[in-house]
């Protein structure tokens, strides 16, 4: 079993959902974690029910003062930073000319700028140490992109580009960035589109079953491999985006083409 016997961790957007699995389960292999949210009362709840190795600390991730009070509470109680996960992120539904100018800008914020800020604030202090390991979460949108999602994609694209440029800017200080690219998390983030969406039911049940493993991913996957990345088991991985979606985007499945 992979271990993070004596890391430090933050994880942003860990109130809730796939950042809240992410601290949880780095609790359960070792490591002390502080969460970084905005939903306070969530985040200081979650906290609180992983016990004592875990400790929230408000920080909207598009905020470079609020990132340097992450770090700082960081550094004062446990004296180092090991990983930093950037998995906080905002989700906008709906075709180019049902977006605004502002919903664009605030994906690009919270996905993009959110997670540069976060390995800006982190890096003078994993190169003290000579060692870290940034895990950015991006999604199956940021390798294939998808109509509709056009402010989505671009985010997360724009993430991807961010973490391979970090790997190989700060790779001979010994921190490494990776991506990794799910096809699931938690269902509550694209609830406000649900009702819409149900609209295409056919078509939305045929995305998720043509693939090399149909349906969606559980979030206990999508946590094994920011866990793999986060720890030393992928030593000599940086710079890469490590896709959790069942073969999506592997290529194309098609049905019958099996029986020929
Ligand atoms: N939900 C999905 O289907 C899905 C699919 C692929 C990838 N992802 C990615 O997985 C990651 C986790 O998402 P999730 O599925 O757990 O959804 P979620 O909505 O439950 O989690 C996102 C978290 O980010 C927090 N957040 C939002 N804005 C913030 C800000 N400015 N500063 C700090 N925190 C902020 C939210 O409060 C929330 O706790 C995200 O990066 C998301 O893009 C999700």
């Amino acid at each position: 079993m992979m271990s993070l016997e004596g890391k430090v961790a933050i994880v942003t957007g860990a109130a809730r959902g796939t950042g809240a699995a992410v601290a949880e389960r780095f609790c359960q292999l070792g490591a002390r974690v502080i969460l970084g949210d905005v939903r306070d009362e969530m985040g200081q709840a979650t906290a609180d029910r992983l016990g004592e190795a875990a400790s929230y600390c408000r920080c909207d991730v598009t905020h470079s003062g609020q990132w340097a009070d992450l770090v700082a509470a960081a550094r004062d109680e446990h004296g180092r930073i090991d990983v930093l996960v950037n998995n906080a992120a905002v989700l906008h539904q709906g075709p180019i000319e049902n977006t605004s100018e502002e919903q664009f800008r605030k994906l690009l914020e919270v996905n993009t700028l959110g997670p540069f800020l976060g390995i800006r604030a982190v890096v003078p202090t994993m190169r003290e140490q000579g060692s870290g390991s940034i895990v950015n979460v991006g999604s199956i949108d940021s390798l294939a992109a998808m109509n509709g999602l056009t402010a989505y994609c671009a985010s997360k694209f724009g993430l991807r580009g961010l973490s391979k440029a970090a790997a190989l800017e700060i790779g001979r200080d010994g921190i490494r960035v990776n991506s990794v690219c799910p096809a699931g998390g938690n269902p509550e983030m694209y609830e406000p589109w649900m009702g819409k969406v149900m609209g295409f039911l056919e078509e939305t049940i045929a995305y998720g079953e043509n693939r090399g493993i149909p349906g969606s991913v559980p979030v206990d996957s999508i946590v094994d491999a920011i866990v793999f990345l986060a720890s030393d088991a992928s030593l000599h991985c940086t710079g890469i985006d490590l896709p959790v979606d069942g073969g999506a985007t592997a290529g194309c499945f098609i049905p019958g083409f099996n029986t020929l």
